[in-house]
């Protein structure tokens, strides 16, 4: 009986040092990670107005473009340069050559190293919505 008891209680002892460790914060859904360039280019995100179009840390609108929490999960910093470079040669009627959203191919060579260097430090973790997903096309077996 008391053998019985005894183990009871060491259960239950057990348990609670399992749910004790097992209390871990869940990962955050976006992070962001920035040298000195990139928070000189979270200056100039705000400055040129791309939230009034993108969503970013949580802010701004959404409907209208890409939200660009995980754009720096979603695409390497070479994609991100060559895209504020000349975003027709990466998306086919792009709205950055000023039909809709500014014309990147008038920004110059350190804006683009700013905000390339912001947007790739917005990044996202894998219980994020705007982490990529990866598509499986082969479903032959
Ligand atoms: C008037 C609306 C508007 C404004 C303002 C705007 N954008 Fe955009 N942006 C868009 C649209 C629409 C797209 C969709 C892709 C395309 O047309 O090339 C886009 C796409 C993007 C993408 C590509 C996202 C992806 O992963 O495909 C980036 C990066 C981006 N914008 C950055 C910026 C930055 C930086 C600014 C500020 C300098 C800005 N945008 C201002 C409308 C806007």
């Amino acid at each position: 009986m008391f053998i019985f008891a005894g183990i009871v209680v060491l259960a239950a002892i057990a348990k609670g040092y399992q749910q004790f460790t097992a209390e871990e914060r869940p990962p955050p859904k976006h992070f962001y990670e920035w040298d000195e360039t990139g928070l000189q280019g979270h200056l100039l995100y705000r400055k040129k107005g791309c939230n009034s179009c993108h969503r970013a840390l949580g802010t701004g609108e959404v409907g209208v473009a890409p939200v660009l929490d995980g754009v720096g999960t979603r695409r390497t910093p070479e994609w991100l340069r060559q895209y504020l470079s000349d975003p027709g040669q990466l998306v086919e009627g792009t709205a950055h050559y000023g039909n809709l959203g500014p014309d990147f191919r008038l920004l110059n060579e350190s804006e683009i190293i700013r905000l390339a260097a912001f947007l790739s430090g917005l990044q996202a973790n894998p219980n994020s919505p705007n982490y990529p997903i990866r598509v499986i096309l082969d479903d032959s077996d």
